[in-house]
């Protein structure tokens, strides 16, 4: 079974506060998600593998530590997982970016794709997925669902507002995928929109609708 962390950094939990507000413009909603994904990115990197690698300093010659294996990946799902690439780019300066377009439809709720566009290695990258908002978690199974089809083998899911339901779902059909979460909230409301949450996180971002 996935493991699932939720963060409970108070930096993360104040930020998530101000998004929540009904009364913050896009300006700020776009600079706190950023500055989130920032801060979430470096916890959930907590336990990537090291290695020992031999460099001379300017006085003698010593052993220190260098990330394992190939760089990172990150992988929003458009639109609005864009607005968390980049606190993950801050953080990870080297990590090759892929886009994953996929929206809800507004009746049926599911998943409709209409972009895929990954790294060419990206079978042999870890690779994070972001999107601000986990729901009923129709669009990350899929996003995920289409990574695992292309070979994608390390594959982990960041996310900043979650529904019970989403997380469920997501443990059920991808349960080597660990995921983080920003705040865990209660439930889903008749439209598919998570209670308290931020209402529609891509027209907030973008300052849509
Ligand atoms: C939102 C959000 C997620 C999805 C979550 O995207 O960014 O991708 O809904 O809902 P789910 O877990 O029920 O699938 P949306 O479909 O509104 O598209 P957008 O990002 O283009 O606005
Ligand atoms: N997508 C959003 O942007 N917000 C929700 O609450 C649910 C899905």
């Amino acid at each position: 079974m996935s493991n699932v962390t939720v963060m409970d950094h108070p930096l993360i939990q104040h930020k998530i506060g101000i998004i929540r507000r009904t009364d913050t413009g896009s300006k700020d909603f776009r600079q706190m998600i950023s500055e989130i994904a920032m801060l979430m990115c470096y916890e959930a990197t907590r336990d990537l593998k090291l290695q020992d690698v031999e460099i001379e300093t300017p006085i003698c010659t010593t052993t220190v530590k260098e990330l394992q294996g190939k760089k990172l990946a990150v992988v929003p799902i458009l639109r609005a997982g864009l607005g968390m690439v980049d606190g993950m780019l801050s953080m990870i300066p080297a990590a090759k970016v892929g886009h994953i377009g996929l929206y809800r439809d507004p009746e049926t709720l599911e998943p409709v794709e209409y972009y895929c566009k990954l790294p060419a290695d990206s079978a042999e990258r870890e690779v994070f997925v972001v999107d601000p908002m986990l729901a009923t978690g129709g669009s990350s199974v899929a996003a995920i669902q289409l990574l695992k089809d292309k070979g994608v083998q390390n594959i982990r899911f960041m996310c900043i507002i979650a529904a019970p339901e989403g997380v469920k779902r997501m443990q059920k059909e991808h349960p080597d995928v660990d995921i983080y979460i920003g705040g865990l909230d209660e439930r889903l409301n008749d439209h598919g929109y998570i209670v308290p949450g931020l209402g529609d996180a891509g027209d907030r971002i973008f300052g849509t609708k």
